[in-house]
C-alpha cells in the first residue's frame, strides 16, 4: 500500500463525503476519483496509520445473507468489528421469516429498527430494490443474483491499484497500458460485470479487454450500451490459452447464472502453473474457486487473488467510515485535502 499512498498522500474529504449516507447498489456509482480516494483510505487503514478501534462504537451493521458466502459476509463483519462497531447476522435466509413467505420489503422495514447499515446478498436480482422500498438506512449490495457485486469490484481494484499504483495517476505510454482478460460472461455474472464497469474508469491506462466466454453475447444489452463509447478495445474470444502471452491481468470467476450455480467452462478456460502466462501476469479471482483455478498457482507470483480477498477487509472499512461520515474523525487534519 505504501507506493499507492506516496504519490499523493492527502485524502480528498469532499470526494469521500460523496458516500455519506449512501447505499451502494451498483459499481456505476463510482467514478475514478472516488474509487482511488477510497482505495488510498483503505491503504492507510491497512497500514494501521489511524486509530479507528472505536470509530463505530455506536453503530450496528446487519449482514443479511440469503445465499451462502464466506468472504463478503465475514469480511464486512470483520471490517465492522475492526472499527469498534457491532454486527447482527443472517447466515442462512431460511432461518428468517422468508421461510414463511415474508417479503424483503417487510424485512427492510424491520432492519430500520435493528441496524444502522445493512449488507444484503440474495439469489434474486430484485431482492435489493425490494428491500430498499421500506429501508431508510444505507444498504450495501453484497451480490444480487446475476446482477452486481459492487463492493467485490472495489476489492478487485484495490488489489490492482496496490499492484500497479500508476494506473491511478497518469496516462501511461501505450506499452505500459494493461491488457486484461476476463474469463466469464459479464452479462450474467455479477462479479465480472461490476469489475468490468470499474475497469471502464481506467480507460487511459487499459489497452484492451478480451472477454473469454462460450456465450454468443457475453455483454448483454446493459453492458453493450455502457461499453459502446469506451476507448478501450473490447473483444471476445474462446482461445484463452493462445491469448495468455499478451494478458497482464486475468480475471477469473466460477460463479455463473443464478446465485450459487457453479458452472465449469472446461479445461480451455482453466489455468494452472503449467499455463503459458507472462512472468508478470497477475490473476484475480473473487473466490470461491472451482476447477478453473488450480492450487498449483497459489505459490506463484501470479497469485493476486489472496491479496484481493485480504484487501476486502480494508476497503470495506474505508467504505463504512465514508458512509457514516467518519473520515474526518479518524484521519489527522494534515492528511486531509
Ligand atoms: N467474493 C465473494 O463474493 O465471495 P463469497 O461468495 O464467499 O462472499
Amino acid at each position: 500500500p505504501v507506493d499507492f499512498i506516496a504519490k499523493s498522500p492527502k485524502l480528498k474529504l469532499h470526494v469521500l463525503d460523496q458516500l455519506r449516507g449512501a447505499s451502494v447498489l451498483s459499481a456505476a456509482q463510482f467514478d475514478k476519483d472516488l474509487l482511488c480516494e477510497l482505495a488510498k483510505f483503505a491503504a492507510y487503514l491497512q497500514l494501521k496509520r489511524f486509530d479507528v478501534g472505536h470509530a463505530m462504537d455506536d453503530k450496528i451493521m446487519a449482514a443479511a445473507f440469503f445465499e451462502p458466502s464466506t468472504r463478503t459476509r465475514l469480511s464486512f463483519e470483520s471490517a465492522m468489528l475492526h472499527l469498534g462497531g457491532k454486527t447482527i447476522s443472517v447466515a442462512d435466509g431460511k432461518t428468517t421469516g422468508v421461510a414463511k413467505g415474508e417479503s424483503m420489503r417487510d424485512i427492510g422495514q424491520m432492519f430500520n429498527s435493528y441496524a444502522d447499515v445493512v449488507v444484503v446478498r440474495h439469489t434474486e436480482q430484485s431482492a435489493v430494490s425490494e428491500m430498499c422500498e421500506y429501508l431508510r438506512v444505507p444498504l450495501l449490495n453484497g451480490g444480487n443474483g446475476s446482477d452486481e457485486h459492487p463492493t467485490q469490484a472495489l476489492a478487485d481494484w484495490y488489489a490492482l491499484l496496490k499492484w500497479r499504483p500508476e494506473i491511478a495517476w497518469a496516462s501511461l505510454p501505450e506499452k505500459f497500458r494493461l491488457n486484461i482478460g476476463i474469463i466469464g460472461t459479464p452479462g450474467n455474472m455479477r462479479t465480472v460485470k461490476s469489475f468490468l464497469m470499474l475497469a471502464l474508469l481506467f480507460h487511459e491506462n487499459i489497452n484492451h479487454i478480451t472477454i473469454f466466454s462460450e456465450m454468443a453475447d457475453p455483454l448483454g444489452e446493459e453492458l453493450r450500451e455502457l461499453t459502446k463509447n469506451s476507448p478501450i478495445g473490447i473483444d471476445f474470444s474462446q482461445n484463452l490459452q493462445q491469448s495468455l502471452e499478451y494478458l497482464d491481468v486475468i480475471y477469473m470467476n466460477a460463479i455463473a447464472y443464478l446465485g450459487d450455480g457453479y458452472r465449469f467452462f472446461g479445461d480451455a478456460f482453466s489455468l494452472n502453473d503449467k499455463s503459458r502466462l507472462k512472468d508478470d501476469t497477475v490473476i484475480l479471482h473473487p473466490l470461491a474457486r472451482g476447477e478453473e483455478l488450480d492450487v498449483s498457482l497459489d505459490d506463484t507470483q501470479h497469485n493476486l487473488y489472496f491479496n484481493q480477498a485480504d484487501g476486502a477487509v480494508w476497503i470495506r472499512q474505508a467504505l463504512l467510515l465514508a458512509i457514516f461520515g467518519r473520515v474526518a474523525e479518524v484521519v489527522p487534519a494534515e492528511l486531509l485535502a
